[in-house]
């Protein structure tokens, strides 16, 4: 309705930039969360839908299970340490030496920081391993899994990524693992439940910096430097 305040992911709608209007598709959008502020929400739709259906559709998560989350400090991964969380997982998240205290935070049952500790060798299995940094190849990962466990690659270098389009089905077909990608879909009932959960409490985006407009070359450039825990916001 008129008057409506909402929130939205642009990319099925010819993607964007930063700007003080939009022309939307109705359907790209749902209401705000309840007391959300538009920074909180502009934050959640692209990184809280890659992480809800890379963990729920493609991972199959379930309550109870263990899931090991790589890049749990990025935009991406801060959600979905918070949705596996909210599913019922034990979480194992996987970040490097200055943010492990902010991970944590989320709610992760176990950090490993990936600067100090080799994670091919750290000895859990998983149920899911999501990898949202794609820095070692999908197969390395196999003896990570659970006898009937998942793989999905949802980020990082674009080659371990193809890769994974390409050999993940073929490597499925041999034994109970299962490996392959997300390429995330955006949509209106996602929002609503992602929506929900921040209205139950169960997730709360993690923001480091808000940067305004006129700003916007200095947040994107502290994103780039891989210095941003959770998300960047340009606020508008
Ligand atoms: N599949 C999809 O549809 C979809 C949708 C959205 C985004 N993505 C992709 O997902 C990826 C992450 O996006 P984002 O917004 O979350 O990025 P981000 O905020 O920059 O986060 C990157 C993450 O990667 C981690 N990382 C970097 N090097 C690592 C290493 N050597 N070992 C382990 N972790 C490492 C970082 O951990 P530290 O900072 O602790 O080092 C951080 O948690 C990008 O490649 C993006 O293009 C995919």
């Amino acid at each position: 309705m008129v008057g409506d305040e909402f929130f939205g992911d642009l990319s099925n709608c010819g993607w964007g930039a930063f700007a003080q209007y939009v022309c939307a598709d109705e359907k790209a959008v749902a209401l705000k969360p309840a007391g959300s502020t538009f920074e909180q929400a502009a934050a959640i739709p692209l990184a809280g839908v890659t992480a809800l259906q890379g963990l729920r559709d493609k991972g199959q998560l379930q309550a109870g299970q263990e899931v090991l989350i790589i890049g749990a400090s990025g935009g991406v991964g801060s959600f979905a340490v918070q949705i596996a969380k909210a599913l019922g997982a034990k979480v194992t998240a996987v970040c490097s030496t200055p943010k492990v205290e902010m991970v944590r935070s989320l709610g992760a049952d176990q950090v490993l920081d990936y600067k100090k500790q080799d994670i091919l060798q750290s000895g859990g299995t998983y149920d899911l391993i999501l990898d949202i940094a794609a820095t070692h190849s999908m197969r390395s990962f196999a003896p990570l899994l659970k006898p009937t466990g998942r793989y999905v690659v949802a980020g990082g270098a674009l080659s371990r990524i193809f890769q994974s389009m390409l050999l993940g089905p073929l490597f499925s077909l041999f034994g109970s693992k299962k490996f392959g990608n997300l390429m995330a879909q955006p949509n209106q009932k996602d929002l609503k439940f992602l929506k929900e959960l921040f209205e139950k409490g169960q997730l709360k985006p993690a923001i480091d910096k808000i940067y305004p407009l006129r700003e916007v070359k200095e947040g994107l450039r502290y994103l780039q430097d891989g210095r941003a825990q959770g998300k960047v916001v340009i606020s508008i």
